[in-house]
């Protein structure tokens, strides 16, 4: 058997389904190429039946991608496989990715059907997508919860239909690792033409299990591992990518399987996920959490200086942290500035870095020393830059234990100057009352998240808001010193965004339905 290791990611379509996490079509564009510099050997791009929105964005990433196998996925029915299609047939390698549930749960309250029916709709649907392609992946919903012969059943039919890769899903992170191991074993053996076929894994993180099954699923011999960036998915959550890849690495010796990832482009990646989606990554995340690589307790600092090995089991660099940072601060130039993004694997040139430079010799104004982090949101805000109906002018905001809080703003809209008061329960709620009144918008905050981007009293704060107005969600952030002001730019640029994704509806999200 292969000991190479299919990574199909599933960001774009089960990690979407993270609550709040929907991204729209040029940010699932920027994420796409970054999944194939990854090195992902497919990507989930969506569920085109899910709503004209994803069914735009398979369609637009489809167009794009030119190594990695793009996928598609559709319920066991005619009129998603056909949408499915439609929306990867211009892919260099699509797969079609049809499913229906095989446990008997799922088939007497949910789905109405016998196991006989279950089995026909299987065939019925491979048979259909496999008109289109010959790539096609079949997936037993609640497979775990599913009685192991007739999955082997379901399996069986699949394969004799012509699936080239069946999945087997820990659909609600039900299982543990010694079981998982052992029914992916079961299945290997007893479904008939097996060997035809690779069997995949896709699990969830209910229990906090999904690395440790999908590696017990890789060693009872699954060849393809489904995850996600950050481990963002449905409730609690996919497998993480970077968890199994980076097991699979260390472990190479203990494991002997390989995967095709350039582990140096995970941190970008994970960052990348975490800015699109405004789900911040939890410090003490395996392998792209803050703390991951941070030493705190002296015996083990005194270890790592004397030896890494004592205490790091993996070397940052791996996985695309810089250890080297070149500190920059007011009195660097142009030059290194850019010197800088180039380290950082931005490529900024013209127009778009003199703006990146302003940015920057602003805020080095008002800190002693900028940090990598810094120059990431003053990226990200470019980035995610839109045109601007509405810009903040200024902003001033009384508040403390006896004031009712009140924000004074200025704004320049479509160019006009205009100024408003306004108040909230507290200083944030009073700022974007009075920017919500001034620009006669109603958009409900979806999410709100604060991050300080750097220790130290001088930090600057990261906040990201989601915005939702008319069924259009938009993110927006604002980086500053001040979080007052930081919420305030962020509310502005989610507001900004919105605007733009109302007029250019084709690049506007959507909330998968699955
Ligand atoms: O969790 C699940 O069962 C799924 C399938 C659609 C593969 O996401
Ligand atoms: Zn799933």
């Amino acid at each position: 058997m292969s000991n190479r290791i299919v990574i199909f990611d599933t960001t774009l379509r089960d990690g979407e389904q993270s609550p709040g996490a929907s991204m729209n079509a040029a940010e699932k564009l920027r994420l796409a190429i970054q999944l194939e510099k990854l090195g992902v050997d497919a990507m989930e791009a969506g569920f085109p039946a899910a709503s004209p929105g994803d069914f735009e964005a398979v369609k637009l990433i489809a167009g794009k991608i030119k190594k990695c196998q793009v996928t598609a996925l559709a319920r066991a029915s005619k009129e998603d496989i056909d949408l499915a299609w439609g929306a990867i047939k211009d892919a260099v390698n699509p797969r079609i990715h049809t499913f229906i549930a095989t446990s008997d749960i799922h088939l007497e309250h949910k789905l109405r059907m016998t196991r006989d029916e279950v089995v026909e709709a299987t065939i019925e649907a491979v048979r259909h997508a496999k008109s289109f392609t010959d790539n096609v992946e079949f997936s037993a919903e609640d497979g775990s919860r599913s009685d192991p012969d007739y999955l082997c059943r379901v399996f069986g039919a699949a394969i004799e239909a012509g699936a080239t890769t069946v999945n087997l899903p820990d659909t609600v992170g039900y299982a543990v690792p010694d079981e998982f191991g052992r029914l992916v074993a079961y299945v290997r053996e007893n479904t008939p033409n097996m060997d035809r076929t690779v069997l995949s894994i896709h699990c969830h993180n209910d229990l906090g299990l999904a690395t440790a099954n999908t590696l017990a699923g890789l060693e009872a011999g699954a060849r393809q591992a489904e995850v996600t960036i950050n481990g963002i998915g449905e409730r609690a959550g996919n497998t993480s990518l970077e968890e199994v890849a980076m097991s699979l690495f260390t472990r190479r010796e203990h494991l002997q399987l390989e995967t095709n990832l350039d582990t140096r482009e995970i941190y970008p990646t994970s960052r990348l996920v975490s800015m699109v989606t405004g789900i911040v990554v939890q410090p003490n995340k395996a392998i792209v959490g803050a703390n991951a690589f941070a030493h705190e307790a002296g015996i083990h600092q005194d270890g790592v200086l004397k030896n890494k090995m004592t205490y790091e089991i993996m070397e940052p660099e791996t996985v695309g942290l810089k250890s080297n940072r070149m500190v920059i601060g007011k009195h660097s130039g142009r030059h290194a500035f850019k010197q800088k993004l180039t380290d950082m694997g931005y490529e900024i040139d013209g127009d778009d870095l003199n703006r990146l430079f302003d940015r920057f010799k602003e805020l080095a104004d008002k800190r002693k020393e900028i940090l990598d982090e810094d120059i990431e949101v003053l990226v990200a805000e470019e980035i995610l830059r839109v045109p601007s109906r509405f810009q903040l002018e200024y902003l001033n905001v009384v508040s403390g234990t006896v004031a009712v809080p009140t924000a004074t703003v200025k704004l320049r809209i479509d160019g006009e100057e205009a100024q408003s008061a306004g108040f909230g329960v507290g200083p944030i709620d009073a700022t974007f009352n009075t920017i919500a009144k001034m620009t006669g918008t109603h958009s409900s905050l979806l999410r709100f998240s604060v991050t300080a981007i750097s220790g130290g009293m001088d930090a600057q704060g990261e906040v990201t808001v989601r915005l939702k107005e008319n069924g259009v969600v938009a993110l927006g952030k604002g980086a500053d010193p001040d979080i007052i002001t930081a919420s305030a730019k962020a509310f502005i640029h989610g507001l900004n965004r919105l605007e733009y994704l109302k007029q250019n509806p084709r690049l506007s999200l959507n909330e998968s339905a699955l």
